[in-house]
Order: C-alpha cells, then structure tokens, then sequence
C-alpha cells in the first residue's frame, strides 16, 4: 500500500493489529531471545498489553519532560558540531557524526556508559532484522538473537546498578519504579522497553540526521534559507522526515470492517504500509519530490499515526531542531561530495551507509 489515504486509515483503523491473530507472530522471528525482543517489544504489540505499556511510557516522552532533556542533548549535538568542523578535508558524515551523536544521546537516555557510546550501538541493524517482514536466513536470525541476548544483559546490568537510584521523572526511572511496585511490568517487559528505547531512539535519528544532509545539500538555496532563518528549523526537520523517511515500511493485520477505497480488505490479510511512498503521494502533496521548507500542511506518516504513533517523537524533533539551528550556523560551507551514497539493503531500514562530505566546503 502506497498512497497516503490508505496508509493513513489503515494505521488509524481500530480493529487492524500488528499480531496475525492474538499471541500469535510470524514464523521468521524464531523462538529464541530476538523472537522475545519481539514478541515484547511495543511495535509488535496489540492491546491490552500495548495499552499497559504505552501508559507507563507516554509521560517520560510527553514534551514538558522532553524540554528538560533539551540542555544535555545540546550539549551533545554542539560537542558533535565542533569535532566535525576540526576537519578541513574530507569526512564521513555517517561514521564522523551520525553514528557518534545519537550513540551517546542513547547513552545518556538510559543511563549507558558514555565511554560505551563508540562500539555499543553498532550491532543493532542485525537485531532489528528481526522487525523485517520476510524471511531471515538461519545466519541472520541466529546474529540477531546473538545481538539480543547481549542487550538483554547490557541493559538489564543497567538497571540492577540504577534500582532505587533514580526517579519517576527520568524516562528510565519511571519504568524501573513501576517494575519494582510489583503488579504493572515484569522484568522481561522492563528489559525489552529500555532495549528498545536505546535502539530506537539511535537508528533512526543515525538515519534522520544523515538523510537531512544528504537533502539540503542537494538543494543548497534550501540550506542557504535555513542558515539565513534558524527559526525555519523545525520546519526543516519535518521537510526532512518526509521527504526522506527514515523508515519505509511498516505492517498491520487487516481487522473487521477495513474497507480500501470501497474495497474490502479480508480480516487477517497482510498488509505492507509503505511510509515512504506514502509521505511522496502526489494526491496529498504538492512537488512532492522537491525538498521544499515552506511547505503548508506538511503532516507526514514518518511516526505512522494511531495507536503506534511514534513515542519518542517529541525528542526527535527537539534533536533536530538543535541539530538544524546550529549545522548551518557552524558549517555554512558544508558541502555534500557524494552524487549516490550507498544504502543498507534493508526494505524497512534503508540506511545512508557512507555519505563523504567537507565540512568546511571544497
Ligand atoms: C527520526 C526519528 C524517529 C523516527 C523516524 C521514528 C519512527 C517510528 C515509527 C514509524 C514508529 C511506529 C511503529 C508502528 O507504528 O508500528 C515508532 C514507534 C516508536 N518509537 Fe520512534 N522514531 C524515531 C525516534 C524515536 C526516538 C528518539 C525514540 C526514543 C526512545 C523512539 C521510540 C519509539 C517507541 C518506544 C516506539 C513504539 C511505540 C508503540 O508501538 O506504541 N523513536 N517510531
């Protein structure tokens, strides 16, 4: 599914599900500790257990708690910004910055060694394999089930060490607290959370951060408004989502009732919700291949919509308005020297991997 009517109502439709039928999951996640990631995981979970956790979750991400992560996530993006512009050649923006900076904004989130930020992150493409809608071969699946079992015991040494240490007021804390009241969260379903905030919160912010350098510099007269009014930055941010949206696919179960322009879709179908194509429906939006900051109406589907919408959406956009006020204020000259960067080969994550740029211009 492609256009954004459909996209749209599909993820609002209350009846369609993210499990083909209730506790049931596909057959590629296997049935070790990625096929618990999984099955835990809030993406992957429908209600009632969904509805639990997303209430335990929302107040650590609503915006006045996200207003008071913004000094220390500036203090980050900033130290990144410097150590960048100390190169006067070439650099890899992916490896040099968008790989550094959201590894230690996670790390900071959950409370993770900063020392840790450099290696720590770098095995989550191989469990989020796991989210793929299609088959994995034996190799990929017994990587990701490698790669989860040491997050488990990562964060779950975390949060032994943080136990009784740290407050309802810290994303963190809150669901650590509510593990120890007894009755809300178990301790796999405490684990696999924090999992997913630490993955979560750095994949697709690696992606969003290099995808948005990739396109304004592509349209340097965009760069050059947004160096001139810094106040057009979270506009910026949002054009950059759509336009290149981090991540490209999704899926739902068709539930009772869902009808597609006047057709009606069978109760447990598949159903692949391709964002990305979605967020470039010429029906929806105007030159939708032309990165335009001035955009009117610019909602997109990049956090999907309903009852999955994007938890952490309040801190992406805080990270990218830091990230897009300071960029051009720093690096005005900054020039994209790649004409094709590579991707990972990946339906739902296609990631920049490499994207060569001068910093300081050529
Ligand atoms: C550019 C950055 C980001 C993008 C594009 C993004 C995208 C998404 C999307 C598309 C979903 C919905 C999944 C679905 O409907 O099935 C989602 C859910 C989620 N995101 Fe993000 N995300 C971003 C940043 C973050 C950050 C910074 C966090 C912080 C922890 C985060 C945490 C989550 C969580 C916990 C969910 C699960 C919500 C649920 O299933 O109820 N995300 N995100």
């Amino acid at each position: 599914m492609t256009g954004f009517a459909e996209v749209e109502k599909t993820l609002k439709f209350p009846t369609n599900t993210v499990q083909p039928r209730p506790g049931e999951h596909p057959a590629h996640i296997g049935e070790g500790p990625a096929s618990e990631f999984y099955r835990l995981s809030m993406p992957s979970t429908d209600a009632p257990a969904h509805t639990r956790l997303r209430k335990l979750v929302a107040p650590a991400f609503q915006p006045r708690a996200v207003t008071r992560m913004r000094s220390w996530v500036e203090e980050l993006i900033i130290a990144g910004l410097d150590e960048l512009s100390q190169h006067d050649g070439e650099v890899d923006f992916v490896h040099d910055f968008a790989m550094k900076v959201p590894a230690r904004i996670a790390c900071r989130l959950l409370h993770a060694p900063m020392e840790d930020a450099g290696t720590v992150l770098q095995r989550v493409p191989a469990l989020n394999a796991i989210f793929s809608q299609s088959d994995l071969t034996s190799e990929q699946l017994a990587e990701a089930d490698e790669v989860a079992q040491f997050y488990f015991d990562y964060i779950g040494d975390i949060v032994d060490t943080l136990r009784g240490k740290v407050g309802d007021d810290d994303a963190v804390g809150a669901l650590i607290n509510a593990e120890a009241a007894g009755d809300r969260l178990s301790r796999n379903e405490l684990v696999v959370t924090l999992v997913g905030f630490f993955i979560a919160s750095y994949h697709t912010t690696m992606m969003a951060m290099t995808n948005v350098v990739n396109s304004t510099a592509r349209f340097p007269d965009q760069y050059r408004l947004l160096a001139g009014d810094p106040t057009l930055a979270a506009a910026a941010w949002e054009e950059n989502l759509r336009f290149d949206t981090p991540i490209h696919f999704l899926w739902r179960y068709a539930g009772e009732g869902l009808e597609l322009d006047g057709t009606p879709i069978p109760q447990g179908s598949h159903l692949l919700l391709g964002l990305a194509a979605a967020n470039r429906d010429p029906r929806r939006f105007d030159n939708p291949d032309v990165f335009d900051l001035s955009r009117p109406d610019n909602r997109h589907l990049s956090f999907t919509a309903g009852s999955h919408y994007c938890i952490g959406a309040p801190l992406s956009r805080l990270e990218g308005d830091i990230l897009l006020r300071e960029l051009p204020k720093r690096l005005p000259n900054l020039e994209v020297l790649e004409e094709n960067p590579p991707r990972f080969p990946d339906l739902i994550f296609p990631t920049i991997t490499r994207l060569t740029v001068a910093p300081q211009g050529r």
